[in-house]
């Protein structure tokens, strides 16, 4: 089967957490180098839990730490979402490899300057080290073969009512990816918001017993913990759809759209605006993932999380 290249860009995070494991679960995938981005938490703290994450799966690939904030605005953590560490709940092995003295931007740049194929950049935190490395590399965009990001939304957002997060902490380096060309997979609000893991599916997955499993389902665990006091039937698992839809397309639903960044209002900043109708004309920039198989994406992640039973998963 030939392999997806990858680039894995998070803000580590329980939703980030769970899609490493997914990604470096999949045969499909082969992840060629990882690196943290500050988002929802400081760029230290999420370093150190991108580096945990990598010893608990096994992952021994090139890692660099991102950008200490974003392009132009303050950085925006969330504690009360994945706690004071980024990844509250279980014990974490220790980091078994160290950040290489290059930053994010810089390993991004090296790993496309010598894939011998388009390298994929799977993005599940603030769009801060792919909006730089577009910015200072522009002549590797020919390169990227896509970004499949998790961000934005066109109905809603869930930091303020108009924009999502990982948008919200970066819009101007959302702009830079929205108007760059690299064709862009948005896995936004409104897939996501139904990719909800229910508490019946973590048992599913703690009864695994491999320990990356049991981690899972920790995760699972404490990330509900926050979703479930304002009425979700489970855990929106929001960062591993822009995974699955690199590795199981089949179970998603979408539509090309022209997608606009707001990046100045008093209501709007880090909003993602559609062109539904298309009343501007423009060619689609972004594939909008809109929907998902839900038990179909439970069973993907059950897969992987087994997965990490067998040997050839350390
Ligand atoms: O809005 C959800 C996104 O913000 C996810 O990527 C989550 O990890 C946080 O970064
Ligand atoms: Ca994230």
């Amino acid at each position: 089967m030939k392999q997806i290249p990858v680039i894995l860009d998070g803000d580590p995070g329980h939703d980030d957490a769970i899609a490493w494991v997914l990604a470096n679960s999949s045969p499909k995938l082969k992840i060629l180098a990882c690196t943290s981005v500050c988002g929802n938490q400081t760029i230290e703290k999420t370093t150190y839990n991108a580096l945990r994450i990598m010893a608990l799966i096994n992952l021994k690939v090139p890692f660099a730490m991102g950008r200490p904030r974003p392009l132009v605005g303050d950085p925006i953590v969330a504690p009360n979402v994945h706690g004071q560490t980024g990844l509250d709940g279980p014990k974490l092995p220790e980091p078994a490899i160290v950040p290489l003295s290059i930053g994010s931007v810089e390993l991004i740049a090296k790993i496309i300057e010598e894939s011998d194929e388009p390298v994929t950049i799977i993005s599940t935190g603030p769009l801060t080290n792919v909006g730089a490395f577009l910015l200072l590399y522009p002549h590797l965009k020919p390169r990227i073969a896509r970004i499949s990001m998790m961000g934005g939304g066109i109905s809603t957002g869930n930091w303020t009512p108009a924009a999502e997060f990982n948008i919200l902490v970066d819009p101007e380096a959302a702009d830079i990816v929205f108007r760059s060309g690299v064709p862009i997979i948005m896995s936004g609000l409104d897939v996501t918001l139904k990719a909800l893991v229910f508490p019946e599916d973590f048992e599913r997955i703690r009864t695994l017993k491999n320990p990356v499993a049991i981690v899972v389902a920790e995760w699972l665990d404490f990330f509900y913990n926050f979703h479930r006091k304002l009425g979700y039937a489970g855990a929106p698992v929001h960062d591993a759809v822009a995974v699955t839809a690199l590795i199981h397309p089949e179970i998603l639903s979408s539509k090309d759209l022209f997608v606009q960044v707001e990046t100045t209002g008093d209501y709007c900043r880090g909003m993602t605006i559609a062109d539904r109708l298309g009343v501007l004309g423009q060619r689609a920039n972004a594939k909008v993932i809109t929907g998902i198989n839900r038990k179909a994406f439970v069973d993907v992640l059950i897969k992987a999380a087994s997965n990490y039973g067998k040997d050839n998963n350390g």
